[in-house]
């Protein structure tokens, strides 16, 4: 049996990242990934990271690509109405930014600069809270790693939070979902473009100065063959008609998915020797790009508590994720709620939505909320 001071579950951004604070600090630790590198590398996901991120991976020495390829955005459009409008995010939070670096990029730099053991197509099977052993299987065969702390890391279908004896759950789901797309085009705006129409919700982000990445509300129950890339355009160009002489650039579709939308969060977040950090703990809707935040924040707050090694800083540690944790799902809800078509909605409902929208657009205090937890509340 082998032995490791923290064995991580999941080489998502939250493994790689929490792997790499560890080892830049002189912790041991071994990263069991259930896929291959190339899928784990490949998968389409986010691509916003707050300031705090970019401040964390520049800070471990991570951020040299994305400081040479990601693009550095001070704001953002809402569209509603036909009409736009800009929030500024320097000047509401002082002088905070995001940055659009995808999450493809995060893993791959991330794996790049890994150090330790990395174990690719390693599946953990079971994680015990008490004694710290987690069996896996790697090459045919079963394995047992002996470790002081574990951190499940293995995203909302891993098996961390099931080995949590007892843990409560608070779940939302939403009646839509996002079709995900990703085109060879260049991207038809400067900034991101969150859109409300009364067909539905579309976002326009971009990979880089050729790729565009594009997200449209569907029906949870649509399949992507109900999505020949014709209705694609057509749908989204609809959305984000606007007055003026604004145009919607197509091009190849190069990747697309169908991602349901919902609200999750177990508590507590840690037992004994067991801690859960990243999706195995949460998911938020996509809305508002907080997924990969929360869990590169989970994995600061826990690096530093697994450094320290003391049980007042780990027994802090649930607390102190869950205390961001709710913030960002608040956050991330009330955007989704703020731009999608609910099928259920009333005329009342859509017309508060009109009058929040407006709100938004117009109030400067209004802005400032919004713009703050975009670019991210500081960590503690
Ligand atoms: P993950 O990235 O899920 O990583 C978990 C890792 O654990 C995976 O590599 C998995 O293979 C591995 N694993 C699972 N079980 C085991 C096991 N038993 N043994 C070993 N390894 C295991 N967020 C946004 O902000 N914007 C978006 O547009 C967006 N789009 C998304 C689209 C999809 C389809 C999904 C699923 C998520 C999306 N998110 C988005 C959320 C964001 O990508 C996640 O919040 C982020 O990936 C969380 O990172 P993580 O490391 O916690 O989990
Ligand atoms: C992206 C995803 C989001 O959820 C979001 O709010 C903004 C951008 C993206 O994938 O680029």
């Amino acid at each position: 049996m082998t032995h490791t001071r923290v064995g991580i579950i999941g080489a998502g951004p939250a493994g790689l990242l929490l792997g790499h604070l560890l080892s830049a600090r002189g912790v041991d630790n071994v990263i069991l990934e259930s896929r291959t590198r190339e899928h784990v590398e490949h998968r389409q996901r986010a691509g916003v990271l707050e300031q705090n991120t970019v401040d964390v991976l520049r800070a471990c020495g991570a951020g040299a690509r994305m400081d040479r390829q990601g693009l550095v955005h001070e704001g953002i459009e809402l569209r509603f109405d036909r009409e736009s409008h800009r929030i500024d995010f320097p000047s509401l939070t002082g002088g905070r930014t995001v940055m659009v670096y995808a999450q493809t990029e995060v893993v791959k730099d991330l794996i790049a600069l890994r150090e330790g053991p990395l174990l690719f197509e390693a599946e953990a099977l079971s994680a015990d809270p008490d004694t710290g052993v987690v069996r896996y299987r790697h090459d045919d065969g079963q394995h047992e790693l002996r470790c002081d702390f574990v951190v499940a890391c293995d995203g909302f279908h891993g098996i961390g939070r099931a080995a949590m004896p007892s843990i409560t759950t608070f779940q939302r789901d939403y009646p839509f979902a996002w079709l995900g797309i990703l085109a060879d085009v260049p991207p038809s705006c400067q900034e991101l473009i969150y859109a409300h129409h009364e067909r539905g919700f579309a976002l326009h982000s971009m990979r880089s100065p050729h790729v565009s990445r594009l997200y449209l509300q569907v029906d949870p129950r649509d399949d992507l063959a109900d999505w020949p890339d014709e209705r694609i355009w057509d749908e989204l160009e609809t959305r984000f008609a606007v007055e003026g002489d604004w145009k919607l650039e197509r091009g190849p579709i190069t990747d697309r998915s169908i991602t349901p939308m919902r609200s999750f969060v177990a508590e507590p977040m840690r037992h004994r020797r067991l801690f859960l950090a990243g999706d195995a703990a949460h998911i938020v809707p996509p809305t508002g790009a907080k997924g990969l935040n929360l869990a590169a924040a989970d994995v600061t707050l826990l690096a530093r508590a697994l450094t320290g090694g003391e049980e007042e800083l780990l027994g802090g540690y649930s607390e102190a994720a869950l205390r961001r944790v709710w913030r960002a799902e608040h956050f991330s809800y009330q955007m989704t709620s703020m731009l999608h078509r609910d099928p259920h909605q009333t005329p009342f409902d859509y017309r508060l939505q009109l009058s929040q929208l407006r709100y938004t657009a117009g109030s400067p205090a209004a802005q400032a909320s919004l713009a703050e937890n975009y670019v991210g509340l500081p960590l503690s």
